[in-house]
């Protein structure tokens, strides 16, 4: 595919040398941008990261018609090499997103061709420290200015890239969760299952309530009954109750994260009992009692594995250990980074070289 380049004549990457990184607080020279008008995708350009002219009655602003991914180009340890982890699955869940939401999809092939292109303009950008990573967010959004609730005639790919250390510093504690019993993030039949704005905006409220209780995070509820764990915050959530690892089903309500898509392939492949099934805050509560809850963590782009010390509960307290380097969860935490860096076999072939 034939993408323009207008590139910086200036890198700003001096201006950040030895500034701490934390997630997104920094960015890259450059972004892609790509219009859809006339019913096609017309010639993506790769320009220098700029605010980019929005219509003030864009569709995408006022009525939440917007999709986005979340991914990271490593570079490899020892070779250098840039790699993408599994971006034909970002690809099928921003295909998947877009369909929910009547916006037009991007092929697989062009989905990566267009952040392979971006990340090789940008290859300084990506971080040599190990758990570092460029992170890319690839967007689309309605760009037709229009009052009518109906699908806009025009979109914008917007694709910018930030290097990123995780969203939770693995040198913080573990995780404090509160398992929200009031607000709800996802009903069934809406979009939980997609990766759009509007289900992060309505999270906001909550989460500042729960920070100030002194929570990190929120554990999210099924909204029916309020019993059921779905999804935590920014990743999904996983529980080692004995000998059994188990996340929340994909119901509809959940997102379907790559990192937890590849964790419990990692289990299948160590031989480890893995279930994806409704998990009840009862039978956490027991198993915290019982003691046979043996780890709590979180798994997302963003987060990789994020240790959860404890979840409180109306008023009760379910606790595990945290995530340690012999634990599972910090296993799983050295197989995802030791594959996305190059550093050992990649048998499932998700990494696919920046070329
Ligand atoms: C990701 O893990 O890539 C995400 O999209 C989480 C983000 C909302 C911080």
């Amino acid at each position: 595919m034939q993408i323009d380049r207008t590139l910086k004549k200036v890198s700003g990457l001096g201006a950040i040398q030895g500034q701490e990184l934390g997630f997104g607080n920094v960015f890259s020279d450059h972004m892609l941008v790509r219009e859809w008008v006339n019913g096609e995708w017309g010639q993506p350009m790769i320009t220098p990261r700029a605010p980019i002219p929005v219509e003030p009655s864009a569709l995408g602003i006022h009525y939440g018609q917007s999709v986005f991914e979340g991914l990271k180009a490593y570079r490899g340890s020892q070779d250098q090499t840039l790699r993408l982890f599994r971006p034909d699955r970002n690809a099928a869940r921003l295909e998947a997103s877009s369909t929910r939401l009547c916006i037009p999809t991007l092929s697989t092939e062009e989905f990566i061709e267009c952040i392979c292109q971006l990340v090789a303009a940008d290859a300084e950008w990506v971080p040599r420290e190990r758990e570092h990573a460029l992170y890319v967010r690839p967007m689309v959004f309605a760009s037709e200015g229009h009052l009518a609730v109906r699908p806009a005639s025009r979109y914008q790919l917007v694709i910018t890239t930030a290097p990123v250390a995780p969203y939770f510093s693995s040198r913080s504690r573990a995780l404090r969760l509160k398992a929200e019993s009031r607000f709800t993030r996802a009903a069934p039949g809406g979009t939980g299952s997609a990766k759009t704005s509007g289900n992060y905006a309505p999270t906001l409220r909550p989460m500042a309530a729960a920070a100030e209780e002194g929570f990190d995070q929120i554990l999210w509820l099924d909204a029916q009954e309020h019993a059921f764990a779905e999804e935590a915050g920014q990743m999904n959530i996983f529980f080692r109750i004995g000998d059994e690892v188990v996340t929340p089903e994909l119901s509809g309500t959940i997102l379907p994260g790559v990192t937890r898509e590849s964790v419990l392939t990692l289990l299948e492949d160590w031989g480890i009992k893995a279930s994806t099934r409704r998990i009840s805050m009862t039978e956490l509560l027991e198993a915290s009692d019982d003691g046979s809850l043996l780890e709590i963590f979180g798994a997302g782009t963003a987060a990789v594995i994020a240790s959860v010390a404890s979840i409180s509960h109306l008023g009760h307290e379910i606790t595990a250990a945290p995530v340690s380097g012999d634990s599972l969860g910090g296993r799983l935490r050295e197989a995802l980074l030791g594959i996305q860096y190059g550093e050992i076999a990649d048998p499932h072939n998700w990494v696919r070289l920046v070329s």
